[in-house]
């Protein structure tokens, strides 16, 4: 084993305005088993977190909930708190943002960027809501496109044509706060002078803290130049103000990372220990943050630069996981498939998700997709038949013929010094977070066990008064061999092995692996798991729609009563409708050209997230197009494929290059969009009646 380490690690603060669901889940449980991991093998490891509970949409919440954010926040601190305990997160503090530690640290923070002249002031123009009398963030400014025209888009790119652009050139734009028309108004805002820090940007993210996927996204931003950082917001907000000010509030974004640090020093505050020996500059500890892809940059640039800027220490990692799916796509509300952590509790184990999570995280930044099916076969052929099985093949026996003892004396030591052996390289993938490897190394091993059972089979060695010390020797093995995999498998299933831990009568400590259990009295045994029920996700389906049109229609219901409107923004995929255009003549519809094409090629689009580039061939004419189906689609798999465009569409000139037709996919975003498959009849050129 190495020498003890000094580990702080943290988790996402998630935001406090609505219940966790699996997704969220996915990052605890992943950082929850990296830590149990760590202190397993006897490191001081420290595992934080805290409720996020600045900015706008939290603000708005509450309005639109009749209640003090105060109170909403702190309420839902108490449900995410019990979801994640209920998850066997194991966090050891769980603060919030809004609490004196973090006010004092951002404000101190603040003040040492300032000295260090970090911080700049610039009167920006951006839109306002008159009638709410606030600032307006993008996501609630909605109007049409100003490049295509189509209603309802939002903030800074349309979500039909993806081009991209400012609020303020939305036509028709108005306040989804309150429906008025927004005006532009001017503001002093603060900047965090963020170009300072490129150089040693450069060299961190470059320096094994970042994964490669994200440590090459970045790059893109260096290459960009970095830009001042707008750290201020304008009353009325939700946060803290900023020192020497009465109306300004630093974003949510400045003070949220700062937030792992106040639920540390709150911890340090209950527990005595030292806080400047896990942040002072010259810290030997190591700190680790896990997040999501979609905040990288915050983790990333911001946020070291901040610790640099204020003379604190810099994050030893930050590791991004991908986005968790669904049965292939995005979670969604009308499959059943956007499940909270509250409707798995009420149906499933926790203990299921957790190894099935464990099976699929890798150290990469790919999306984890939960498939249902997948999920009980592998939890119900993994961890009933082949884990729990050695142990309820064999201890039988030794309760009822041995009187509860394991026999003197190993009958294989080299079957378990094959298991014993395994640990470093087990430990070594914990380490790295290649969680999946780690529990193919396992189950592979199980798999060994239950040969040798299957090979000696003690339950016709039980018949023969010959054999009986064979019997006994067999499943004294066994149930060695199941106490070296409890011990790998304990990070992931914590409370399993402490079930284990007292039917074996052993602490299981990782360190002792290698002290099998000889002459030692066990428990009887009693069933570890059931099987996992298919009826169950059925029903956990069933109540993930229940449990939301339930939602919708309190939230209509709030809506309704103080005319706000819901804060958030639709993603792709998700299942709101957008209203019917305004209806257009016959005349209007006899000029589009509609005709089938053939995908001759399709590639990614440098800097774009939506867009692939694509060439059509209609026929003999051939044309670029720019759509964004990106979501759906990869370009490998689109060549060959037969779709409609709009082929007499006006070249028109986007950012990335001229676009000259529109491609027609039907389908509700995300993945679910859909081309056609190559099919007889259509030909490329054909026009569409
Ligand atoms: N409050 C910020 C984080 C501040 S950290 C200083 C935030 N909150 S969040 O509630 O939106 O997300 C919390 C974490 O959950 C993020 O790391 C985010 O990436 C992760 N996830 C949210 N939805 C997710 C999935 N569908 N899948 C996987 N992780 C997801 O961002
Ligand atoms: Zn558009």
């Amino acid at each position: 084993m190495t020498d003890t380490r000094k580990i702080l690690v943290t988790c996402a603060l998630p935001y406090a305005n609505g219940s966790l669901h699996l997704g969220h889940i996915l990052e605890h449980i992943q950082t929850d088993i990296w830590v149990r991991f760590q202190k397993t093998r006897g490191h001081q490891t420290h595992f934080v977190c805290a409720s996020d509970a600045h900015g706008t949409p939290i603000m708005l919440k509450a309005e639109e909930l009749g209640q003090k954010p105060e109170d909403m926040v702190s309420a839902i601190r108490d449900e995410h708190m019990q979801d994640c305990s209920r998850f066997l997160v194991n966090f050891d503090n769980f603060h919030s943002t809004h609490s004196e530690e973090n006010k004092a640290l951002a404000q101190h923070i603040y003040t040492q960027l300032e000295q260090a002249n970090c911080i700049t002031k610039k009167t920006i123009e951006q839109l306002y809501d008159p009638e709410k009398q606030m600032f307006l963030p993008d996501r609630y400014v909605k109007g049409e496109c100003p490049s295509c025209g189509a209603p309802d888009q939002y903030g800074d790119n349309c979500e039909v044509c993806s081009s991209t652009y400012s609020p303020v050139e939305l036509k028709n734009a108005r306040s989804t706060v309150s429906n008025a028309t927004p005006v532009l108004k001017k503001s002093e805002h603060y900047f965090f002078e963020l170009g300072q820090f490129q150089g040693m940007l450069e060299n961190w993210t470059k320096s094994g803290t970042l994964q490669d996927q994200i440590a090459n996204k970045l790059g893109e931003w260096f290459e960009a130049g970095l830009q001042a950082w707008d750290i201020s917001r304008d009353a009325p907000y939700f946060g803290f103000n900023i020192p020497g000010t009465t109306d300004k509030f630093f974003y949510v974004w400045l003070d949220a990372p700062i937030g792992y640090m106040s639920s540390f020093k709150n911890l340090c505050d209950k527990t005595g220990l030292n806080f400047d020996e896990f942040w002072a500059k010259d810290s030997s500890a190591e700190l680790h943050h896990f997040i999501g892809k979609d905040i990288i940059n915050f983790h990333g640039l911001f946020w070291p630069a901040m610790l640099e800027g204020a003379g604190y220490r810099k994050p030893t990692g930050v590791h991004a996981h991908g986005f968790l799916t669904v049965n292939g796509t995005k979670m969604s509300k009308s499959k059943g498939t956007f499940i909270k952590a509250q409707t798995y509790l009420e149906h499933l184990e926790p203990e299921f998700l957790r190894y099935y999570f464990a099976a699929k995280l890798t150290n990469r930044v790919d999306d984890l997709d939960l498939n249902l099916e997948d999920f009980a076969q592998r939890v119900n052929s993994d961890l009933v038949g082949k884990y729990v099985n050695i142990a309820s093949r064999c201890a039988g026996f030794i309760t009822k013929l041995f009187d509860g003892k394991l026999a003197d004396e190993i009958l294989k030591p080299e079957l378990l010094a094959e298991f014993t052996s395994a640990s470093e390289k087990i430990a070594d993938l914990y380490e790295k977070r290649d969680f999946s490897k780690a529990i193919r190394e396992i189950m592979t091993l199980a798999d060994k066990a239950n040969q040798f059972i299957a090979d000696e089979a003690p339950w016709v060695l039980a018949k023969n008064d010959e054999t009986k010390a064979r019997c006994h020797q067999v499943c004294s093995d066994a149930l060695n061999l199941f106490r070296i995999l409890t011990i790998y498998l304990k990070p992931v299933l914590p409370a399993l092995a402490d079930k284990v831990s007292e039917f074996l009568n052993d602490e299981l400590i990782w360190e002792n692996i290698e002290q099998s259990l000889s002459n030692h009295s066990i428990e009887k045994f009693k069933p570890l798991l059931q099987r996992l029920d298919l009826k169950k996700i059925e029903a956990m389906v069933d109540a993930s729609k229940q449990s939301l049109a339930a939602d919708d229609s309190s939230t209509k219901k709030a809506a309704k009563t103080k005319s706000a409107k819901t804060d958030k923004k639709p993603q792709s995929g998700s299942d709101e409708i957008e209203a019917i255009a305004p209806e257009i003549e016959f005349d209007d519809f006899a000029k589009l050209d509609l005709r089938i094409a053939k995908i001759v090629s399709a590639e990614h689009v440098e800097g774009a997230d939506k867009l692939l580039k694509i060439q059509v061939d209609l026929g003999g004419v051939q044309k670029q197009i720019f759509a964004g189906i990106k979501s759906a689609y990869q370009p490998e798999d689109l060549a060959g494929k037969l779709t409609v465009v709009v082929a007499n569409l006006k070249p028109r000139k986007m950012r990335f290059g001229m676009s000259e037709g529109m491609i027609l996919a039907a389908g509700p975003g995300g993945k679910d969009l859909w081309i056609l498959n190559p099919e007889d009849g259509a030909q490329p050129g054909m026009r569409v009646k």
